[in-house]
């Protein structure tokens, strides 16, 4: 069985679609999971603790403590014994206060104890799920490294159509056997990637620069991590971070600070991911003192190439060794990603569209299409985090698999 064994804490909030948390219970033990309920109080006018404790073989968990016995509940234990909490249904009310911490209920101190990865399956009314400070909430919750499943567009207790519809249980039991079966995949994997953009000084307070942020290479060094790797992020100035604590992150700002670390740790990794966005170019001379505007002629500023990255690991890279790039272009796209993949010496290229919206620099979605030496996917826009998931599944299967 798929989740043989595994510690699941089923969150369960008060929501009409509190009725399919019911199947989900019976789908998770079915799947040979033991299972905890928390319950929210409004849980509980939904559906009764009589039949998650009888079909979970457990006592439901609500309150701090029982009432006539005074026997406390610890929600710290929960959060240890757990190997991954699922909320769903996840409702506005409690994901606000799980992105807040506002900690007055049995769940939320769960939630906020649990050392293990958790999935929020939220289930509301279109127009909640569609406010801004519902959606601002998820970004958070995901940006705390929680997973969030997305509801599906449907048919609404309040009678209306729209996305809100808790993601049915055959299906998040599905997302959960993935993320187990998947788990440690990059246990003892050494992974390095390059991340954000690059400065290149032209004088002490001006540099050439571009918009990368950063936030596709950190969500793979996340991704990554969370799967087992040992870590290694060079990073240009960027202002987001990463998630996962083992994650050794090396700033840099220029190219030939990013090759200079490169060098040092790619002959020791397995897989190295060239995220970053390299300046092409860099001034031939950093002045050493400001530039000044007045009683000067018009500066011309001298470029020189900057060294590639990528092609400089392509020329030393070992047989056992996978490396992977990313090409960012406007035209003749997949031609140029080919072309990128042979002349850089790469196993695999994740190629970004300029024309797609929604891509490219600065968003949290990207539309991506892989390339291996024998495969090709198009993948539809995803959320980085998502994307992220699909790149380590094709470097880990050394090919791409269209979903
Ligand atoms: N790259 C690199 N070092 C550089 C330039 C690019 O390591 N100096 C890497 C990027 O991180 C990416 C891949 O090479 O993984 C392709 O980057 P891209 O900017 O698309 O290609 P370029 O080789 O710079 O070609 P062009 O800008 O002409 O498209």
């Amino acid at each position: 069985m798929s989740l043989q064994g595994k510690h699941i804490i089923l969150g369960i909030c008060g929501g009409i679609a509190a009725y399919k948390s019911v199947s989900l219970l019976r789908l998770l033990v079915k799947a040979g999971a033991e299972v905890q309920v928390v319950i929210t109080p409004a849980g509980k006018e939904f559906i009764t603790p009589v039949t998650l404790s009888a079909l979970s073989q457990k006592p439901v968990v609500s309150e701090f403590f029982t009432a006539n016995t005074g026997e406390w509940h610890s929600h710290v234990d929960l959060g240890l014994w757990a190997d991954c909490m699922v909320i769903a249904p996840a409702t506005a009310s409690s994901i606000g206060k799980m992105a807040h911490g506002i900690a007055d209920n049995m769940l939320i101190t769960t939630y906020l104890s649990a050392k293990s990865p958790v999935f929020i399956a939220p289930a509301m009314d279109l127009d909640m799920m569609a406010h801004p400070s519902t959606q601002a909430n998820l970004r958070l919750l995901e940006s705390y490294g929680n997973h969030i499943i997305e509801p599906e567009t449907g048919y609404l207790a309040s009678g209306l159509t729209g996305k809100g519809r808790m993601e049915e249980p055959e299906k998040i039991l599905e997302v959960l056997e993935k993320f187990f079966s998947v788990g440690k995949s990059m246990e003892e994997k050494k992974v390095l990637i390059t991340a954000g953009p690059t400065y290149e000084k032209i004088d002490p307070v001006r540099f050439i620069g571009n918009y990368s942020s950063g936030k596709m290479g950190y969500a793979l060094a996340d991704e990554c991590a969370s799967r087992g790797a040992d870590v290694t992020l060079v990073s240009g100035p960027v202002s987001v971070s990463v998630s996962n604590p083992s994650i050794k992150v090396v700033k840099i700002e220029s190219a030939k600070e990013m090759l200079a670390e490169c060098e040092k740790v790619f002959p020791t990794s397995d897989v190295a991911i060239m995220c970053a966005a390299v300046a092409d170019y860099a001034p031939a001379h950093t002045a050493d003192s400001k530039i000044k505007r007045e009683h000067q002629e018009i500066p011309v500023i001298e470029l020189v190439k900057n060294p590639d990255i990528a092609a400089t690991l392509g020329a030393m890279k070992k047989s056992s060794q996978t490396l992977v790039g990313f090409a960012l272009e406007t035209d003749h796209e997949f031609e140029n990603a080919v072309e990128k993949l042979n002349r850089k010496n790469l196993d695999m290229i994740v190629l970004n569209s300029m024309r797609d919206s929604g891509a490219g620099f600065g968003t949290d979605t990207n539309k991506v299409t892989i390339f291996t030496r024998d495969s090709r996917c198009e993948y539809p826009l995803k959320s980085k985090k998502d994307v992220a998931k699909d790149i380590v599944d094709a470097i880990i299967s050394k090919k791409c698999e269209q979903r």
